[in-house]
């Protein structure tokens, strides 16, 4: 039987909740994912971001199973002998069957053990293992979808690994085997299939189905329960994939997904209501001088701007100090991330800025990765200008300082208008030259290989937005993730996110959507949709979001064109601020990072492990069902320093008294709001809300 316990600490004011329900030293916990060590999207964000909790809980006993990629082992991986027996015997004798298996620790934080196999070396098993599953399942994959065939061997490669694990074991451990998405569940149908004694738990980052429908600008939401899914899923050619999803769906012991709002599409789409909805973490670090993430704004705004001056010289007639910077990113999935939607405002939002003459400009960034053919060459020459400048700069610096040395120490003031000669001036002079250009400075930073038919150029062409003089809003396109080793803009994300103004993630697909709640942590205010599960969440957790920095645009029941002037509005507040106003605002938006901590969301897991550990072996793990984890009720408070009036908040930018305006000082602080506020915070999981083990 389980002994449950709860503590209670203080964590940044809010209540933490421990629990130490689980025997873990009897257990063994699983996590199977293609993203293990292996980036592509969020569920790479999940479980790395996750690995600290999980593996602070589970200690030797918690185990990473993914892929094995050559270059991702040799930049995150240390391999190492497992020190598990059981294990290493397990993967002996796949070896000795010819089959590649790594084993070590993935250098992030927690350190985690992974396992990882190779599916290159394993393919000749292919078609015996494509009959496999199809007499476990019935499900025949077609040859030409390589994915849906690397899913097959990674699958029968897990299924075989928990088999030899799991008979060299008596009464204990107990193994837990937590699949994440489609690709991994092959793993799953197969466990199943063979009856071995493993708990399993299946979460689901999105449905193929509903990513495809959505992609295919079909009125989703309002006709969930009108598809004839097996027929849609036929005509977009991803049956086979659909199937295997829903099998694994059906297979678990637990099924969960990462919200609220995939929750209900997974009922319609997969025919299963998740058991747990897991709502996704982050690995939330504090720092230890309160307002460290206001200085790092700064201290990456100014590289942002050092790029921004290589990329529009010869035409820097901008103020930089004036100059906000937006930025969207991810997967490219031009409209289910709402890239079209963001277009269109922008350009509405360079109307506005235009007829009411304001000064400030706007750049906004789109990371998108596209095939490319490396930087073009326009980009890499802005770079190159600005080095040239500053390099000339420097030269005629050190002439001037020099000679203004010797003559003080002559005693002399020099003649300024002598003090810098002809040479210098023709310096000076051909390095200007140098800046003349004949073009607008570039809409993307490369060169694209279907530019042609891009959506996003596409578009920019269709609303001319190609960085005239007069335009306030400039855009660029990098469609690459940024990476700190980058020639160009050497920043990795979390850098350049933290150099930002404003994260703009207007979805109309979006399961959870990590890129909102990384900016909510950085403290870097942001776009959302009611269609993500993020804006979701935090419209259910906080009282009027955009006073903390989180817009949530309606796009669930309102017109696309009504939703595009609320993002367009959100922009146009947003420019209006003060620098003071945004400072605050920052302030507020990072108050908000404790909801989303593994620490506190990492609960769910917990819930949902313990949950199949009792369905799979009742006799062992009982559980008291009637008090899942709810953070239901829980709402921050608005910020004490907005006015209770909704008018007054009307996307709520922070409001403040006049005598604050002319409070001179800039200090980051506001710590006295920040602490009423958190006084007023209730816990968002009050003990009564607590699943409760059995004692
Ligand atoms: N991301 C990144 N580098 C970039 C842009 C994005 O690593 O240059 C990451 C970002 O940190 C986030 C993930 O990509 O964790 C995207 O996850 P999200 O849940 O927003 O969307 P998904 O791609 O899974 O649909
Ligand atoms: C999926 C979803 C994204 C989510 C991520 C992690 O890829 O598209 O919205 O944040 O998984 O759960």
């Amino acid at each position: 039987p389980l002994a449950r316990s709860l503590s209670i600490t203080s964590l940044n004011g809010l209540p933490q909740w421990e629990d130490d329900d689980l025997p873990v030293e009897d257990l063994l916990l699983f996590e199977i994912s293609w993203e293990v060590t292996h980036k592509v999207g969020g569920i790479y964000t999940v479980i790395q971001s996750k690995a600290k909790t999980t593996a602070d809980e589970w200690g030797e006993n918690y185990f990473l199973i993914g892929p094995y990629f050559e270059q991702n082992v040799k930049t995150q991986v240390e391999l190492c002998e497992p020190p598990n027996a059981a294990v290493k015997k397990a993967m002996d004798n796949m070896k000795s069957q010819g089959c590649q298996v790594f084993f070590g620790r993935w250098l992030i934080e927690g350190s985690p053990y992974v396992l990882l196999f190779d599916i290159g070396s394993a393919a000749w098993n292919l078609d015996r293992w494509k009959g496999e599953f199809w007499d476990a399942s019935n499900i025949g994959i077609p040859y030409h979808d390589q994915e849906a065939n690397d899913a097959v061997i990674f699958g029968s490669l897990t299924a075989w690994f928990l088999k030899e694990l799991s008979c060299q074991f008596e009464d204990k451990p107990n193994i837990i085997a937590h699949f994440h998405e489609w690709q991994a569940g092959v793993g799953l149908i197969l466990a199943r299939s063979q009856k071995l004694p493993v708990a399993t738990i299946f979460t689901t980052h999105a449905t193929l189905l509903g990513r495809y429908l959505c992609a295919a600008s079909i009125d989703f939401y309002n006709n969930l329960d009108h598809f004839d899914i097996d027929k849609e899923a036929g005509e977009r050619q991803i049956y086979h994939r659909y199937c295997m999803e829903r099998a694994s769906v059906h297979c678990a012991h637990v099924f969960t997904t990462v919200s609220q709002i995939t929750a209900t599409e997974a009922e319609h789409m997969l025919k299963r209501t998740p058991d747990v909805v897991t709502p996704n973490g982050l690995n939330v670090k504090k720092f230890s001088a309160m307002h460290e993430f206001q200085n790092l704004h700064s201290m990456y705004k100014a590289r942002i701007q050092e790029f921004i001056r290589g990329h529009f010289y010869g035409h820097l007639d901008f103020d930089l100090e004036k100059t906000l910077f937006f930025f969207i990113a991810g997967r490219y999935e031009f409209s289910n991330k709402g890239a079209d939607m963001f277009l269109e405002a922008l350009s509405r939002l360079n109307f506005l800025l235009r007829v009411h003459k304001t000064d400030v400009t706007v750049v906004v960034f789109f990371i998108m990765p596209a095939k490319t053919n490396n930087f073009n060459v326009e980009t890499l020459k802005g770079q190159a200008v600005r080095k040239q400048l500053w390099d000339t700069a420097q030269f005629v610096k050190e002439k001037f300082g020099k000679k203004l040395y010797n003559a003080l120490l002559k005693g002399e003031i020099p003649d300024l208008n002598k003090i810098l000669d002809r040479d210098d001036i023709s310096i000076m002079k051909r390095a200007i030259y140098s800046t003349e250009r004949h073009c607008l400075p570039p809409v993307t930073t490369h060169n694209m290989i279907d530019d042609g038919n891009d959506p996003i150029l596409n578009t920019i062409r269709r609303i001319g937005l190609f960085n005239n003089r007069t335009d306030r809003v400039k855009v660029i396109l990098h469609p690459e993730f940024l990476s700190s080793t980058s020639p160009l803009l050497p920043l990795d994300y979390e850098e350049f996110v933290r150099g930002c103004n404003l994260g703009v993630f207007p979805s109309y697909y979006e399961p959870w959507g990590y890129t909102p709640a990384e900016c909510t942590v950085m403290g870097i205010p942001s776009v959302t949709t009611n269609l993500s599960g993020f804006g979701c969440f935090m419209q259910e957790h906080v009282s009027d979001p955009a006073a903390y920095g989180i817009y949530i645009v309606d796009r669930r029941f309102r017109s696309p064109d009504e939703s595009c002037n609320q993002l367009t509005q959100f922009l146009y507040g947003f420019c209006q601020q003060s620098l003071r106003q945004r400072i605050i605002q920052r302030n507020r938006t990072e108050r908000l990072s404790d909801l989303l901590d593994w620490r506190y969301l990492g609960r769910y897991y917990m819930h949902a492990r313990h949950l199949a550990l009792s369905r799979t072996f009742p006799d062992k793990f009982e559980m008291d069902l009637s008090a899942p984890p709810k953070t239901e009720g829980f709402r921050y408070p608005r910020p004490s320093s907005v006015p209770p009036s909704p008018s007054a908040s009307q996307h709520s930018s922070p409001q403040h008294s006049e005598a604050e305006d002319e409070d001179e000082d800039e200090r980051y602080d506001e710590d006295e709001e920040a602490e009423r506020d958190r006084q007023n915070i209730k816990s968002p999981f009050s003990l009564g809300a607590l699943p409760q083990g059995k004692k």
